[in-house]
Parts: C-alpha cells; structure tokens; sequence
C-alpha cells in the first residue's frame, strides 16, 4: 500500500517511521513533509519521501495513494476527512463535525457536561461586556480561553484581575486570535498534575495509549512561556494502568459514545488533556489527533503494526484488531532555535544526527529541519527535532535521549534539561 501522511512536524516524522516497518506498506510519502521525512537524504529503509501538495498527490495516479494519515488539527477541523471520503479515499482522522471537540473549546465544554464528562467548570461567552462583568465577579482564580484553533497559544492563565480583563481584551476587542477568540470560556483553575492520554478509536470502540506527560513551558522548572511542546515521556508513573482504566471508563469511552449517540461518530486518535485534581480527574481540554512531542514516545512503545490499527479504526473493527505495547519507556527530548517561542532565525547547520541515531535505543525524529540543496541539514523551524530514548525503564530512556542529545549541534539550540524529572 502506498501512505500519505499530511504535516511537517516531528510528529509526521515518527508516524511516517513507524507505518515503515509494516510489511505491507510500500511507500510513504509526507506532505509537506521535512529534512528527515526527505526521500532523497534519508538513510532508513528507503520507503518514504516528501511530496509537495498532498492534493496533487491524491489526484495524480503515479503516486497511487490508498490510505491518508492526517496529522495536525487545521487540515481536520476543516474537513478535509470529509473530502476524501466523499472522493473515495480511505483516511485515518475525525471528520469535521468529531474534530469541533478540539476546533470548538465551546462545543468540546457543552458535549461534556450533556454527557457528564468530568471537566473545570466553565462559562462561555460571545461578547465582551458580559464576560467582563463574569470577570469582576469571579471569586476563584480563573483561566481564558479562545475557543477556536489558536496553534496551542489561546489559553492564558492571569496573575492578577487586571492581567485577566487586558488577556480578555486582547482576545475579544483586538482579536489576537483572530476568529478563533469569538468565543471565549472563562474556566475555573484548577491545580495538579497533568497526564495526556491518547486512544485510538473507531467510533464506539476505544483503545487507550500509554499515558504521556508533556512539558509545555521552554526552560527547566516549568519557567517561561508555553510552547508546543518541549519533551515527554510514556507511560507516565502518574498514571497507573488502574488509573488508566478509570480515566477510560469516565473520559474516553462516554466521550466516544457520546459522539456517535449524537451522530458525529469519532474516530481517529483523541487526545484528553486531564488534570489529576484533589477532587479527581478533569478534562482541560480535547485534542482530535496524535499529539506533538507525545507521539515521539507513544509510537515507539508501540508493538503492533500502526497500519492494521489506523485501517482497523476507519473500518470500525478496531475490536477485533490487535493493539499490543511493549514493555518498558521512551522519553523524547525537544532542541529548539534561539529565540523560540518567540521570533527565531533560520538556516543553521544542524550536526551530529548520525552519531545520535547510532546509539542504542536512540531515534532522532525532524521538525523543522530541512535538506539544503547542497545536501546539509539546516534548521527550518522553532522546534527543531526530538531525540527519543526507549529503554527498559523511564531513567534509561531518558539517560539514552540525553546521551543522544550530547551528539547534536547548531548554533543558539537550546533544550530543557529536565524531561522526566518530576516522575
Ligand atoms: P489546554 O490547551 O486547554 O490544555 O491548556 C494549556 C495548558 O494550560 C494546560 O496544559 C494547563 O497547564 C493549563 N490549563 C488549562 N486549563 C486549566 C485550568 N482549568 N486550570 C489550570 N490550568 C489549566
Ligand atoms: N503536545 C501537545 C499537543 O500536541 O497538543
């Protein structure tokens, strides 16, 4: 089977990786794609390259396209699902009425409490005097959100009432976010550890991933501003297979369902972000795809063949389909130009990749890296690429994604020091 996977990130990298190693997949081509997903440099088994426009690669014959892996939440939540199932072409996400519970924080936050999904409660908004006035009522510490897509930035956790109208201003009257923040929730804040899980699903049936633990703020100690995402590790120890089960039962499960009652069945990976409160377990927030570093991790602990369990989705039978883990950990380290998140140059020689992915137990997956014509791998993007560890516990995959990391260069990259520490 030939494979498009849509995206450029670090994420597409470790998909594209993974479907690699099924026996029955011959060629995967990534659009757009990045330095490491580039057929014409990449040292692995040979079986996948960039292709520019993914349009043109379904529509042109040569590339004979049989299945579709979308990887980022923009191409989803507008419909481009819908799109190809119209055409006749077989694609592995959400369409868009299942992605508005990531698109829409708005609808994700009603779904949730019609079908008793434990969430921070919320109050959603479409005008600013109204949540102003909610504001200067607010007793508790509070947290605003856009509700639409805002590329992970739409949520702002205000120090003091006048940080929290000018964040309010800023999303509402100025349009930071542009549409996205028409709407706006004014959730309660709430404090505990985080854990990301991640299940596939095929629209009734779902199948949990190791839970993961992402670190969102750039500098050690959960310093600076948030990010996309600077490492993570799997399964975290936060979230015992017990804890799993109950998070499966009265999360993923219920939300699944609840979707399919509704007639927007879901399938594709959803993503809860949950906080492990003192009161229990509450959804922040949906996510309708593989997450970015999480999949890094995930993917590798993976046993089964990613192909059969993303076909077995889109043929609702992922019952009957075999969805085996391998024992152990993988953690993923992020390096980052200087500058990010903030504004960051481009174009510096990247080193020492080689050295990296020579080392037992270590994978270098790209983000924003590309191949010069000249045949050099330059930077090409704020996140840069993660060096993943697998090992035989948490310590060593992280001993060996750092040991990786030591091989790496260029100039002004920076990476937390402190990926796994709190576990
Ligand atoms: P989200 O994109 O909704 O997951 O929010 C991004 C980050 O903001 C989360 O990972 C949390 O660290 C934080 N956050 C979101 N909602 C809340 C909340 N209700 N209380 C405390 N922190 C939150
Ligand atoms: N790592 C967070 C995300 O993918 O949304």
């Amino acid at each position: 089977m030939n494979i498009l996977v849509i995206g450029n990130g670090g994420r597409e990298h470790a998909l594209a990786w993974k479907l690699a190693y099924s026996p029955r997949v011959e060629q995967i081509f990534v659009s757009p794609g990045n330095g490491g997903t580039d057929g014409k440099w990449q040292i692995a088994n040979g079986k996948w390259q960039n292709t520019p426009d993914a349009k043109f690669a379904i529509r042109n014959s040569q590339f004979a396209i049989d299945f579709v892996v979308v990887g980022p939440e923009a191409p989803l939540a507008d419909g481009i699902v819908d799109t190809l199932q119209a055409a006749g072409v077989r694609c592995f996400g959400p369409t868009r009425a299942a992605a508005r519970l990531e698109a829409s924080k708005a609808f994700a936050k009603e779904f949730m409490a019609r079908h008793g999904i434990p969430t921070a409660r919320a109050a959603v908004f479409t005008a600013y005097e109204p949540a102003l006035a909610y504001l200067r009522r607010a007793e508790t510490p509070i947290v605003i959100k856009a509700s639409g897509l805002a590329a992970g930035k739409g949520v702002i956790l205000p120090e003091t009432p006048a940080a929290a109208a000018a964040a309010l201003r800023d999303i509402m009257i100025e349009r930071q976010f542009g549409a996205a923040g028409d709407e706006v929730l004014i959730e309660e804040r709430l404090t505990g550890p985080e854990v990301s899980l991640l299940a596939f699903c095929d629209g009734r049936t779902v199948a949990p991933m190791p839970p993961a633990q992402d670190h969102k703020r750039v500098f050690d100690g959960d310093r600076g501003p948030n990010t996309g995402g600077m490492g993570a590790y799997a399964p975290a120890p936060i979230a015992p297979p017990a804890l799993v089960e109950e998070l499966t039962a009265a999360v993923l499960q219920p939300t699944v369902d609840g979707m399919a009652a509704e007639g927007t069945p879901y399938v594709g990976v959803l993503y809860a972000g949950m906080m492990l409160t003192p009161a229990g377990p509450r959804v922040l927030e949906f996510n309708c795809r593989f997450g970015d570093p999480e999949t890094q991790v995930i993917l590798p602990l993976l046993d089964s063949d990613l192909l059969d369990v993303l076909k077995a989705c889109v043929d609702g039978a992922l019952d009957r389909a075999e969805v085996r883990w391998r024992a152990g950990a993988a953690a993923t380290v992020v390096a980052a130009s200087a500058g990010y998140p903030g504004s960051y140059g481009k174009g510096r020689e990247i080193t020492g990749l080689e050295d990296a992915a020579a080392r037992p137990g270590v994978t270098v997956f790209h983000a924003g890296t590309r191949r010069r014509d000249d045949g050099r791998l330059v930077t090409d993007g704020g996140r840069v690429l993660a060096v993943t560890g697998a090992g035989a516990d948490l310590r060593a995959a992280l001993d060996r994604a750092y040991a990786g990391m030591q091989c790496v260069h260029f100039e002004g990259m920076h990476y937390r020091h402190d990926i796994g520490a709190k576990s």
